[in-house]
Order: structure tokens, then C-alpha cells, then sequence
């Protein structure tokens, strides 16, 4: 395509978007006036004029400078970790290449490395085959990532599952009891991660039961022990709660909640014009633990956190069914985004001392309420004072300045950006703690449209790549995701690259590593060890009876990095990877009768094909 036709062509394409987005804009409006908050039809989304506005050319003045080309051979300046959504899953991203570096099964079931197929990930699954991943966090020291875990939930499920990083793979999933829509995850963030606090979304009987009155559902901010991957206690209030945070003082855990209308339809979840901020008092937690002031729930302890029942809770009133919660870096903000108030409120984390005290209400700890645009979401930080928020139904990152808000500006917007479209989560390099470096932001739309060559109805979403290394917020990139991430964090790589590892230690993360061939019989039971040395398994053929128990434990012996090596059954429905010096067991019932060759399906030798034996079932 010529310049002039290509000019043409996004001239076009923009005109369309503009269109659109106005078209959106004011539906969003017609939407929260009706009270029906962000139910958008899709037929109407999808529709598009083609006589629209042509955009103005931007003013590169004030853009950041920053290339996000990562040459062949070079490497990323970040590691992203993603939530997959409902995939159920984890992905490594770098950025700002926005490259998919790997996929670390969770939640699912995925057979390129046979998660949920071992003997392992069975246990650790339990037989639940589908989540519903959303935060993906990292552990903490001293406020900044230790590279040492990662924490995501499971919605669907309620599950929080914990990462190693060193091996970039799930090692304990925790089954939460009495909550549903287990959402908001935080870790502890100094002065290490000892605790992670989990927010159930969807208030229920605690116990749950039938026959309850929807007035007597309630929800919880779960606290989970990190090392030990157990729930400490649950405090359970009177509202649904969303996403959630911590201070950088190991002081507070904090939870944006809506439905304080206890309410079981839409209509009745936004009667309030304001909801909470909830705020969690650690201290005054362990206080209720070491004097017992709780009620032990299917074996966990539940401490009465409403209002009236306890100090535990302090409730700051936010408009209107509040989205994200985001500390700033520098500890002393906690950002809350409207939703369906067009406002950012920001809570003075100072003042929180003081209201719980009694000496001024907790409204008082309200520092600035900033307008920023229709459906504001999440915030994240530059590390420079600015907030950039993400704006839903305007589908735009609005940046806006932190000082300015708190000394009474009510419109602190430096920079608006228009996204395509209709953006959820946004993040900036390591946002999440005090190292806020203000390079890179991600900003995680819900919908793609028309950004991508059609494959069909189901769309990818778009991952948008924002430079905010300058006073404007400067888009790059585009990138399709598939269902669907919702949140992300952006590490620099200095504090992951280190602690990766190229291969396992062999008997540290498994007892049955084989280094030896061996076929032992226990009744009916068989256990066969067995090695993998590119391009051979160290037993040509293992010869079993019909009805026996047989389990496999196949060790890879290949040190050199790289080498993976994959181990499939025929007709059996095993099959997964093994990476250096990493053993991986399955556990099966020989019922057939026959040969059956098993093979190596990791490419690791110009003899790969070649790498294959029997098993013989014998009659
Ligand atoms: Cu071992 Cu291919």
C-alpha cells in the first residue's frame, strides 16, 4: 500500500472509530440514566456508519520517545504475567514486545505439558476442570517484587492457586469454603508477603443453605496464609466485595464493595448512590484471633465484620458501585475507581488511623474525588504523581494528576487517550509497587472488533501497548488475546530473569525421579521408572498384565537446558512434557489387551521419531 492510501485507508478506519465511539458514548450515558450501568448490547456495538469524522493529526509534542522493537536475539526489558480469564490459565508476556513467552496451566486442563494428566496436577485439581483467572499478583518484600510467586484466583471455583517462579509452574491450589465469586486478590506487600487477602463477590449463606433470605447473605475478605497456602480467617461483611489491595505498611488490606444494597437483581444492586471502600485493620484481625472472637465455618474461622459487630471494618463511602481499588507508590493514596460515578476517589491512607479512633468520620479520610470520564475502572501509576484511569464506556486511559486532585482540582486531567475498545484493566511497569518506573503501560480491552483480520464470531480482545514515558500517553501497539485476560503485572526483568531456572533439581521437586530403569511388581499394582535420554527411554519395552495398576514415573535425564522431552501413550489419553532433570508420574489401569507403543512428543534429537517403546499388555 502506497503512503497516500494507507493514510486513506486509517484515515478511514479511524473516521469509523470515532463514530463508534460516539455512538458508545452515548449509550454508556443513556445506559447509567436508565440505572442499567454498563449492559450494552452487542448488535449495537458492532454497528458502524461509514461517513465518519476524520481525526485530527496528533501533536507529537509532549510523547514519549520509548521503541518498543525488541530485535531477533534481544530480549524484553519487562516479564508481564497475565491472567487468562476463563482460559484458566497464566501467561509470561514480555514486554514491550508484547511476545508470548509461555503458558502456565492453572486452572485447566492443558495437554502440551499434560497439567491435569499427571499424577500432580490431578491432586492439586481435584477433578475441577474449568477457572476463571483474574489477578495475577507477585510476592513482595519491602514493597517491591521478590520474584519469588505468583497468586492468582479462581472465580468460578474459588480457588487461589500459587506459582513458582523459579520453575514458572502451579505448585498449590487452595480451595476456599463459604464464598462464592472468590474475585479481588492482594498480597501482603511489606514487610514480605505473609498474607494474601482474597474478596468474594457474590454474597451467600454462610454456612451455605437453601431457604435463606437474600438479607442474610453475606461476603468475605478471605486471608490466606502464602507459605503455608491456608486460610487464616475470613471476615464476613454486608456487601459484595470486588477487587482489592494493600498499604505499603503492612497496616490495612482494603476492598471496594457494591450491593451494600444486599440486593439479588441489577436494578435493585444500584439503589445506593454510594457504596464502601472497606477498609481491614490487621492488627485489630489478629486481636480477634488471639481472643477467639470468631465462629468456625466448615473449619474456618470467621470473624463478624459488620457494621455494629466489630472495630474490625471501616467503611468509607465511595460513589456508586466502585470498581478498582489502587494504592499509589508512594504509599499514600488509595485510588478508587467509580464505575458507574464518573469520579476517581481518593482515600488519604494517613487519615485512616485517625477514623478508626473516632476523630473524624471515615468520609473525612477523603482526599479528592476527581471527575475522569463515564465508567472509570482501574487506576495505575506512573510514579510521577499521575494516575492514568481506565474509563469503560468512554473507552479511553484518562492520566490525571494525583496532587492536583487532592488539592481540590475537580477536572486534573493532563492527557486523555482513546483505546479500542472498551478497556478493563490497565497497568503500568511495575505500578504495583514504590519502583513505579512510568515506561510502559497495558491497557486490556474487552473487545477488538474490527482491529483484526475476522476469525470469526467469536473475536480475540485487544491488548493495546501505551508509552507513558511522556507527558501524553503515546499508543504503539496492538495485540489480539484470546479469552480473556483481565489483569496483568509488568516486572522488570532484573528481578525475575535471576531467579529463573534452565532445569529442575531433580529430587527436590519430585521423590520418584528415576535415574534408574526398573519394572517392580506390588500385587496388582506395577511401578516402571523410567528414563528419558534423547533419543531413547531407558526401557525398550515394559510388559504389564490386563488389570493391573500401572504407574509410571519418567524422569528426564538431559541436563542441557532446553531439552524437553514428551512422553505419550497410545489409546490411553496420556500424554505430557519433561523438562530437564523433571520427572512427571501418570497412574492408569491396564484394560486392554495389546501393544501399545509409547513416544516422545517434544522434539529433542534428529532421532526424535525414533525415541519410542512398548507397553505390552498381556492377557
Ligand atoms: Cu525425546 Cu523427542
Amino acid at each position: 500500500m502506497s503512503k497516500n492510501n494507507r493514510d486513506n485507508h486509517d484515515n478511514e478506519k479511524r473516521g469509523k472509530q470515532l463514530d463508534r465511539r460516539r455512538f458508545l458514548k452515548m449509550l454508556g450515558v443513556a445506559g447509567v440514566a436508565a440505572g442499567a450501568g454498563m449492559v450494552l448490547s452487542k448488535d449495537v456495538l458492532t454497528n458502524s456508519s461509514k461517513d465518519g469524522l476524520v481525526a485530527k493529526a496528533e501533536a507529537s509534542n509532549g510523547m514519549g520517545e520509548q521503541n518498543m522493537e525488541v530485535k531477533p536475539g534481544e530480549y524484553d526489558q519487562y516479564y508481564g504475567f497475565w491472567s487468562g480469564g476463563h482460559s484458566g490459565e497464566v501467561r509470561v508476556m514480555g514486554v514491550p514486545s508484547m511476545r508470548e513467552l509461555m503458558r502456565i496451566p492453572v486452572f485447566n486442563i492443558e495437554c502440551g505439558k499434560g497439567w491435569g494428566i499427571t499424577n500432580d496436577s490431578k491432586k492439586m485439581l481435584k477433578g475441577i476442570t474449568v477457572g476463571d483467572t483474574h489477578h495475577v499478583h507477585g510476592s513482595y518484600v519491602n514493597g517491591t517484587y521478590d520474584g519469588k510467586y505468583l497468586f492468582v484466583n479462581d472465580k468460578i471455583n474459588n480457588r487461589v492457586a500459587r506459582i513458582r517462579i523459579d520453575i514458572m509452574e502451579t505448585d498449590a491450589i487452595l480451595q476456599v469454603p463459604n464464598i462464592q465469586g472468590a474475585h479481588g486478590l492482594f498480597p501482603q506487600r511489606f514487610p514480605k508477603t505473609e498474607w494474601v487477602v482474597l474478596n468474594s463477590e457474590f454474597q451467600v449463606p454462610m454456612p451455605n443453605r437453601s431457604g435463606v433470605d437474600p438479607k442474610d447473605y453475606y461476603g468475605a475478605h478471605t486471608i490466606i496464609d502464602a507459605e503455608r497456602m491456608a486460610v487464616v480467617c475470613q471476615v464476613m461483611i454486608d456487601s459484595n466485595i470486588d477487587l482489592a489491595g494493600t498499604d505499603y505498611q503492612g497496616k490495612y488490606s482494603f476492598a471496594t464493595s457494591y450491593n451494600t444494597e444486599k440486593g439479588v437483581t441489577i436494578s435493585e444492586m444500584l439503589a445506593n448512590d454510594f457504596d464502601y471502600l472497606h477498609v481491614f485493620n490487621w492488627e485489630k484481625i489478629r486481636e480477634a484471633l488471639r481472643k477467639g472472637n470468631y465462629k468456625t465455618i466448615n473449619g474456618v474461622k470467621v470473624i463478624d465484620g459488620r457494621e455494629g459487630k466489630s472495630d474490625i471494618v471501616l467503611r468509607i463511602p465511595v460513589p456508586k458501585n466502585p470498581h478498582g481499588v489502587n494504592v499509589s507508590p508512594d504509599g499514600k493514596y488509595a485510588v478508587c475507581s467509580g464505575k458507574v460515578s464518573p469520579t476517581c476517589t481518593v482515600v488519604e491512607i494517613s487519615r485512616i488511623e485517625d477514623a478508626y479512633a473516632g476523630k473524624i468520620k471515615p468520609a473525612d479520610c477523603i482526599a479528592g474525588q476527581p471527575e475522569i470520564g463515564l465508567g472509570p475502572l482501574h487506576t495505575t501509576f506512573d510514579g510521577r504523581g499521575n494516575a492514568i484511569t481506565s474509563v469503560f464506556i468512554d473507552s479511553t486511559n484518562v492520566k490525571w494528576n494525583l496532587d492536583r486532585a487532592v488539592k481540590g482540582d475537580k477536572k486534573p486531567i493532563v492527557d486523555v487517550l482513546d483505546i479500542s475498545y472498551q478497556v478493563g484493566h490497565i497497568m503500568a511497569s511495575m505500578a504495583e509497587t514504590k519502583e513505579a518506573d512510568g515506561k510502559w503501560m497495558v491497557s486490556l480491552n474487552k473487545m477488538s472488533k474490527d482491529r483484526f483480520l475476522n476469525v470469526g464470531p467469536l473475536k480475540p480482545e485487544n491488548e493495546q501497548l501505551v508509552d507513558i514515558s511522556g507527558e501524553k500517553l503515546r499508543l504503539l501497539h496492538d495485540s489480539p488475546a484470546y479469552i480473556e485476560p483481565h489483569d496483568v503485572i509488568i516486572v522488570r526483568k532484573d528481578i525475575i530473569e535471576s531467579k529463573v531456572k534452565d532445569r529442575f533439581n531433580m529430587f527436590e521437586y519430585s521423590v520418584d525421579a528415576a535415574t534408574t530403569n526398573s519394572v517392580d511388581r506390588k500385587g496388582k499394582d506395577v511401578t516402571v521408572r523410567l528414563t528419558a535420554n534423547a533419543p531413547v527411554f531407558g526401557l525398550s519395552e515394559v510388559r504389564v498384565k490386563k488389570g493391573d495398576r500401572v504407574t509410571f514415573h519418567v524422569t528426564n535425564n538431559d541436563e542441557i537446558a532446553d531439552l524437553t522431552h514428551g512422553f505419550a501413550l497410545e489409546n490411553h489419553n496420556i500424554s505430557f512434557t519433561i523438562s530437564p532433570f523433571q520427572t512427571k508420574s501418570v497412574t492408569f489401569t491396564a484394560e486392554k489387551p495389546g501393544v501399545y507403543w509409547f513416544y516422545c512428543t517434544n522434539f529433542c534429537h534428529a532421532l526424535h521419531l525414533e525415541m519410542r517403546s512398548r507397553l505390552i499388555i498381556e492377557a
